[in-house]
């Protein structure tokens, strides 16, 4: 008899390891290391979370209507092309399952956030990279990479772990040149962040063209990475493809209760942006000063080249005090740490630790 195995691509595929959140021996922690709203959630958001414990007894509405019509609202979109999701990951990895297959490629930036290439062995389908310019994804290197297995091209913009954006134009540039039956998802999980004139979190394209749909997240600027929440933009065949795609309550009446909440609460999303542009730019300038190398980032995370410096051991030194930064060997980045922007506190806390690290070698 022969042995249980899996499909194909599965046993490839090097389990994504999340941010830490603990250290041992320690009580409190910095946890710098999931990209996570500096801020936590907003009050709104906790309160109507914490409002309906009474009624978890009953299935949430499966279609998410009102929670859909908040984000139409708050967004300016249409609510009946909004489908949301148990994060933006559940979304990408219906969008993996709906339009990939054993044989398809699935092409990506080479820096590009892990989950693409993981949904992609996932389904059987095989993972792409295209080469990467100064840590951007590179659209000319990106069309040269299609090929007629090319099924889906998957752009984080801003891109984490590099938190580099790639502009209106460019985006429009890739979408142009991927043949029709190619589908664009464009990540903007980190869109709330961002704020240059040249960039659009994809809205604008998915209104234009039938293959493209953009990703958003509540896990970022809302704070509320722990309830799995996200929600796709998309054409009125790809929202139906989706919805075939998913279970039927696949979001939480907690999610979108908090969800709805967290998007009425306009001074707190104000207030977060703001903080994460103060603490980014502050960041940058001392880790700058320390003779280290943040590149420009859009998000609300800095990814920071320590050169011939020992990155490892400098994450090593900032566990020990109890902040935990992202390592990046699995993104092919040994000598680069990913820091989230967290509190003013942990800000000060993390350069401080730096400094008396390199310092001390
Ligand atoms: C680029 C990008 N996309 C998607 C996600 C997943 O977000 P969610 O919590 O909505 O699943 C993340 C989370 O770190 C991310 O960095």
């Amino acid at each position: 008899m022969s042995a249980l195995t899996p499909r194909p691509g599965i046993l490839k595929i090097a389990p994504y390891v999340p941010g830490k959140d603990t250290v041992e021996g320690k009580e409190t922690v910095s946890k710098l290391s999931a990209n996570e709203g500096a801020l936590g959630p907003s009050p709104k958001a906790m309160a109507a979370y914490a409002k309906l414990a009474a009624e978890i007894y009953r299935y949430p509405d499966g279609d998410s209507t009102k929670l859909r019509a908040a984000i139409g609202r708050h967004y300016g979109l249409d609510a009946k092309r909004i489908i949301c999701g148990a994060g933006s990951d559940e979304l990408i990895n219906l969008l993996v399952r709906a339009y990939a297959g054993p044989g398809d490629e699935l092409l990506y930036s080479q820096y590009g956030f892990l989950m693409y290439p993981i949904n992609a062995l996932g389904v059987g389908a095989t993972p792409v990279a295209a080469p990467e310019k100064d840590y951007r994804a590179d659209v000319d290197a990106l069309l040269a990479k299609v090929t007629d297995k090319t099924r889906i091209v998957c752009l984080a913009n801003p891109n984490n772990p590099t938190g580099s954006y790639i502009t209106k134009d460019d985006v429009r540039r890739l979408q142009a040149g991927l043949p029709k039956n190619v589908l664009l998802v464009i990540d903007a999980a980190y869109a709330e962040y961002v704020s240059r004139n040249d960039y659009e979190s994809g809205v604008e394209l998915v209104d234009q063209a039938d293959n493209v749909v953009m990703t958003r997240t509540f896990s970022k600027i809302y704070g509320m990475g722990a309830l799995r929440l996200g929600w796709a933009y998309a054409s009125p065949g790809i929202t139906d493809i989706l919805h075939r795609a998913r279970g039927p309550f696949n979001v939480s009446a907690a999610a979108q209760a908090a969800g709805v909440a967290a998007l009425a609460d306009e001074a707190f999303i104000e207030k977060s942006r703001a903080h994460n542009a103060e603490w980014r730019r502050w960041t940058a300038a001392e880790l700058e000063t320390l003779g280290l190398s943040p590149l420009p980032s859009a998000g609300n995370f800095l990814l920071v080249d320590f050169g011939d410096r020992d990155a490892e051991a400098a994450r090593l030194h900032l566990k020990d005090t109890g902040i935990l930064v992202r390592q990046m060997g699995g993104y092919g980045l040994p000598s680069c740490l990913r820091i989230t922007i967290g509190t003013e506190e942990e800000m000060r806390a993390v350069v401080a630790a730096l400094a008396e690290h390199l310092r001390g070698r």
